[in-house]
């Protein structure tokens, strides 16, 4: 594990200008850099740094953070990839935490077969294009498939010599162990002789999201009936075939890039598909698909494509899969090919543009393509359509949007021609089951290991579902009131982020009672941090943000507080859930330039003047504010059960006590000049 002091030297040297600058060209702009967007496609420049503040902004997705967010957006690195990765431009030597030698034997175990695999790698690439047998049969392959040097050089393409021990030799020569070798599966070790299980085969090496080698398909060129036509490398500590998807790590930033991705079966297929200029496209490789694998495409995109060969067989084999990709809220298309092709045959037989528009136009939502493909298969039979709703059904209760699955339910009535409050009562059933096997995986899943300090916590991959969630919570408000709420939220968390370590002098009114009874009204001064000051008023009215986002972002923010007595800015442009980062980073540009107001955070422009001035009256005015609007709104859902019970027990004292505060409220409002 990287230990602290080395994460912090890495935040201390790191300039997020330079960082960005290696991978987005950036122009000078008043204080801060330009540049064009990394994550979509633009024509005037809406990305901004800040060397000041030590943040970026894209106003075009609304992503937002430091370096480190940075590199795990655009590079997709994991948290400790994108820590190492500072430490090497910075030359800053990391420093790892003490670990059981039993740990250490075993990160270093996993550290030599990486070393071996991209040793491997190598040998088997540079072998192809410059031994006179590699070239003379890797090469010429290759070449005849039509792949092109580009392309050859881009997935690390190459061949182990047909001799036995030609690679195991070069290894060993180089110093590499027979013991990892072994273990990556690269030599196949047999009472005291050795032999390379690929020779004879052209590599297909398979790489991480980051880019280690964790293994190698092998294709034969001989047409032997008995060997297998792709040999792959066992499961080891390195090599799972059940979490890996090939093609993923050229494949990813045109996926986060397109917003999707195109799911094939077979490695050709995705480097044919590169070479036609459809890049965002991964392999399962033969295997059935599994949620790991989904899983590595959903921190890229929410949309899958699935393609699938002309022949039937296969895709009644495979739709079964799918569900499993609905299950982790993804969207699902399928595209199938004409008969007798597959992608790569498809892709070589079309120009790059019939490719594109073929797979623009034949694209059809998952479900639609599954019940149409079931119900031909049903022929009428009464008892197989029965069967093929029960299917159907089972794949739209996965979805775990409950609009999503209403809108299929009612898509499905029609076509099947089954009237929807079957369909409802069939997904009543199922979603039940489904809910109770979730719940007896949870109680199995209490017992499991703790996560990793060393990774931020497990939401900062999860999509942006809390965005989806209204507003408010519960509660039939008007949109003019849910648009007044946030308004205000919005404007306390602005206030606590750009303020939040500001001292100001504040003011309450105490009603004073002198010796004969006379009561008086005292204006009291105190001093008060502002985020201190709003802290206490939303306490004493246990206010809790409607909008989660901003309610995660108070519950930090107060936690900093309680710890640290201060607010840390930078801790909270770090912070593990992107849409708090992305909160926090318009607030600050936004304040950076007032001028540059690009992005959709309604800036107030109470503060443009001097802001610092007002804060003693502009803080109270907001909290008395949002305290109104949510008595407001207390008072409408009362008359409103009040109305639905048939006026029978109409709790008119509350309704009143909640008339007589708000009238106070307004009071004290006016009172604040
Ligand atoms: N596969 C495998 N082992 C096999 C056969 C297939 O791992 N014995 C995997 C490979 O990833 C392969 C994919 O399944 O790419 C699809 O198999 P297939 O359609 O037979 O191969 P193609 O990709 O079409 O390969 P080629 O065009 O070279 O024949
Ligand atoms: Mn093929």
């Amino acid at each position: 594990m990287i230990s602290r002091s080395t994460i912090d030297r890495v935040f201390e040297t790191a300039r997020v200008e330079e960082v960005i600058g290696e991978f987005v060209q950036l122009k000078k702009a008043g204080s801060n850099f330009k540049g064009l967007s990394p994550f979509v496609d633009e024509k005037s420049p809406s990305f901004m740094v800040s060397p000041v503040k030590q943040i970026w902004k894209d106003f075009s997705t609304g992503k937002g953070g430091n370096a480190i967010s940075f590199l795990m957006e655009h590079e997709h690195y994991s948290y400790p990839e994108a820590i190492k990765w500072l430490a090497k431009k910075y030359n800053i030597e990391i420093e790892e935490t003490e670990q059981t030698s039993e740990e250490k034997a075993q990160i270093n175990e996993r550290e030599s077969m990486f070393l071996v695999s991209s040793f491997a790698r190598d040998y088997f690439h540079n072998t192809m294009l410059n031994s006179n047998l590699g070239k003379a049969i890797g090469l010429s392959y290759f070449k005849e498939r039509g792949f092109t040097d580009e392309t050859i050089k881009k997935f690390d393409l190459g061949y182990c010599i047909d001799e036995w021990d030609n690679f195991t030799k070069a290894a060993l020569d180089k110093g590499y162990d027979l013991k990892y070798l072994a273990s990556t599966g690269l030599t196949i070790v047999k009472e005291n002789k050795q032999f390379d299980r690929f020779k004879g085969r052209v590599m297909f090496p398979i790489h991480s999201m980051s880019g280690r080698i964790l293994g190698f398909g092998g294709r034969i060129l001989t047409a032997d009936k008995k060997a297998a036509k792709y040999l792959n490398s066992p499961e080891s500590d390195i090599y799972h075939k059940s979490k890996i998807l090939y093609g993923i790590y050229q494949a990813k930033k045109e996926i986060a890039k397109q917003d999707n991705c195109f799911l094939v079966e077979g490695y050709t297929d995705v480097i044919s598909f590169n070479q036609s200029g459809v890049e965002n496209v991964v392999a399962s490789s033969g295997t059935a698909l599994t949620s790991d694998q989904i899983r590595l495409v959903n921190r890229l995109t929410k949309n899958i494509t699935v393609l699938f060969d002309g022949d039937a067989a296969g895709i009644r084999a495979s739709i079964r899969g799918i569900d499993l990709i609905l299950e982790q809220g993804m969207n699902v298309k399928v595209v199938q090919f004409p008969d007798g092709e597959d992608p790569d045959s498809f892709a070589k037989a079309h120009s790059n543009a019939e490719l594109k528009e073929y797979l623009e136009n034949s694209a059809q939502d998952f479900i639609n393509f599954k019940v149409s493909l079931l119900l031909k298969d049903s022929n009428n039979d009464p008892i197989k359509k029965a069967s093929v709703i029960r299917d159907i059904v089972t794949s739209i209760s996965k979805i775990p949007d409950s609009i999503q699955r209403e809108v299929y339910i009612q898509e499905c009535s029609r076509i099947m021609e089954i009237s929807e409050r079957v369909l409802f009562s069939e997904l009543a059933q199922l979603l039940k089951k489904n809910i109770q096997e979730k719940s007896k995986k949870a109680s199995r899943k209490q017992s499991a290991p703790q996560q990793d300090p060393n990774e931020p916590p497990p939401e900062y991959f999860m999509q942006q579902e809390s965005a989806q969630m209204g507003l408010v919570k519960g509660g039939l408000v008007s949109t003019e009131k849910i648009d007044e709420l946030s308004k205000y939220e919005k404007e306390i968390i602005k206030n606590l982020i750009l303020y939040g370590n500001e001292e100001v002098e504040f003011t309450e009114d105490v009603i004073d009672i002198d010796e004969n009874g006379k009561e008086s009204i005292v204006i009291k001064k105190y001093q008060n941090l502002v985020s201190t000051e709003i802290y206490l008023h939303l306490q004493d009215d246990e206010i809790e943000f409607s909008n989660p986002v901003f309610q995660e972002l108070y519950s930090t923010i107060i936690h900093q507080l309680n710890q640290l007595e201060k607010l840390h800015i930078n801790d909270l442009v770090n912070h593990s859930n992107p849409e708090v980062r992305d909160i926090i980073t318009s607030v600050l540009m936004d304040e950076e330039d007032p001028n540059m107001r690009l992005s959709d955070w309604e800036g107030q422009n109470i503060f443009v003047t001097n802001a610092l001035e007002v804060l003693f009256k502009a803080i109270p005015d907001v909290i008395f504010n949002l305290r109104r609007v949510l008595i407001d709104r207390k008072i409408q859902e009362l008359m409103k059960e009040a109305t639905e019970n048939s006026a029978i027990n109409i709790d008119l004292e509350t309704i009143r006590n909640y008339t007589n505060l708000k009238m106070r409220l307004f009071d004290k409002l006016n009172r604040v000049v």
